[in-house]
C-alpha cells in the first residue's frame, strides 16, 4: 500500500516518504491540523468503563452479538428470544444464549459450537454487508491515527460506501463527537443508517444524502471540522470546500486507489493550502 500524507499551515517542511506499491495502490494525503474532547457510550463502543462490554457482560434480548464459527466464518445477529441460528453444526436457540456473557461457547442440538462475541468496528467491518468496496482495519487504523482522531473530534466523511470506516471513526470520536458521512447514493445512505441503529452508534453519525464532489460539503461545518476524510473517484473535486470547513490545524486525508488520482489531489492540495507533506507506506 502506498499512501500520502499532506501538512498545511505550521511550517513543517515538506517531505517525501517511500514509496514502492507492487498491487494495489492506496494513497492517502493528509492536510494535519487537531483537536481534544471527551467520552460517552454506545453498545458497541467499549470506551466508558462503568458501561464497558466486557466478558462480565451478560447477553440480553436484542443485543448484537457476532456468531464466530472460524475467524473466516463470522456471522452478527440480533438476539431475539424464540428465534434460533442454524449451520452445518445445527440448530441453536437464541433463548440458550441469554444471561450468558460475552465470549461464551454455546451448544446445538447436536452438540457443535460457536462463540458469542461482543461487536467491535473491528469485527463489524469483516461481518458487514459489502454494497461496495470498503476499508479494512490496517487501513482503518492508519487513517485515524494520521487524522489525529480524537474523543470530541468534528469528521467529516463521503463517500459512506458500506460504513465501514465510519463505524470505527464514529468509536474514535465518542461520546461527545460527532462523524457526518455523505454519500449520493440513497439507497446506500439507508442502508448505512439502518447497520448504524443496529450496531448503537446512531447518536455519533449523521449519514446524509449529497454530491460532494458537485455540491461540496454543507457550509455550517465552516471553520468547525477537526478532520476530513476523502473516499471518493474524484477527490481533487472536494478539496476546496473541505479546505473551508477544516479549522486551522485540521486534518485531511484521501484515499484512493491510482496514482492519477493522487496526482490530481496533490495539485489540488498544492492551490488550496499552504504547506503540504506526503507520507508513504507500502504494503
Ligand atoms: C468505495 S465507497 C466508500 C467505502 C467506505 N470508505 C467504507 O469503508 O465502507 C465510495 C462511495 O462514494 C460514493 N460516491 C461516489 N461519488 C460520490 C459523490 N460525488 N458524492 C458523494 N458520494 C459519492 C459512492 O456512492 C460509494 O458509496
Amino acid at each position: 500500500m502506498v499512501s500520502l500524507q499532506g501538512i498545511h499551515g505550521r511550517g513543517i517542511k515538506p517531505a517525501v516518504g517511500s514509496f514502492s506499491g507492487w498491487f494495489d495502490l492506496f494513497i492517502l494525503l493528509v492536510i494535519f491540523i487537531s483537536a481534544l474532547k471527551f467520552l460517552d457510550i454506545t453498545k458497541m463502543l467499549p470506551i466508558d468503563p462503568t458501561k464497558k462490554v466486557t466478558f462480565q457482560s451478560r447477553i440480553s434480548e436484542g443485543d448484537l452479538v457476532i456468531v464466530y464459527e472460524r475467524h473466516d466464518h463470522m456471522k452478527a445477529i440480533k438476539v431475539c428470544c424464540g428465534s434460533v441460528f442454524q449451520n452445518r453444526f445445527g440448530v441453536f436457540e437464541h433463548a440458550d444464549w441469554i444471561g450468558k456473557p460475552f465470549g461464551s461457547k454455546v451448544l446445538s442440538n447436536k452438540g457443535g459450537f460457536v462463540y458469542l462475541l461482543a461487536p467491535t468496528p473491528e469485527l463489524w467491518t469483516l461481518v458487514l454487508s459489502h454494497r461496495t468496496q470498503i476499508l479494512y482495519i490496517v487501513d482503518i487504523s492508519f487513517v485515524i491515527s494520521f487524522l489525529e482522531i480524537v474523543p470530541g473530534c468534528l469528521v467529516l466523511e463521503s463517500g459512506t460506501g458500506s460504513g465501514s470506516l465510519t463505524t470505527s471513526l464514529a468509536r474514535a470520536v465518542a461520546p461527545s463527537g460527532h462523524v457526518y458521512t455523505f454519500d449520493f447514493h440513497e439507497q446506500r445512505a439507508a442502508s448505512a443508517r439502518e447497520d448504524f441503529e443496529k450496531t448503537g452508534l446512531s447518536s455519533l453519525i449523521t449519514v446524509g444524502v449529497r454530491d460532494i464532489q458537485g455540491e461540496g460539503f454543507p457550509e455550517n461545518f465552516c471553520g468547525l471540522v477537526d478532520s476530513v476524510f476523502l473516499d471518493l473517484p474524484q477527490p481533487w473535486l472536494a478539496i476546496p470546500s473541505a479546505g473551508k470547513l477544516l479549522k486551522l490545524d485540521g486534518v485531511l486525508c484521501s484515499f484512493s486507489p491510482c496514482i492519477e488520482q493522487v496526482q490530481r489531489s496533490c495539485e489540488s492540495l498544492r492551490t488550496n493550502f499552504t504547506v503540504v507533506v506526503y507520507r508513504c507506506k507500502d504494503i
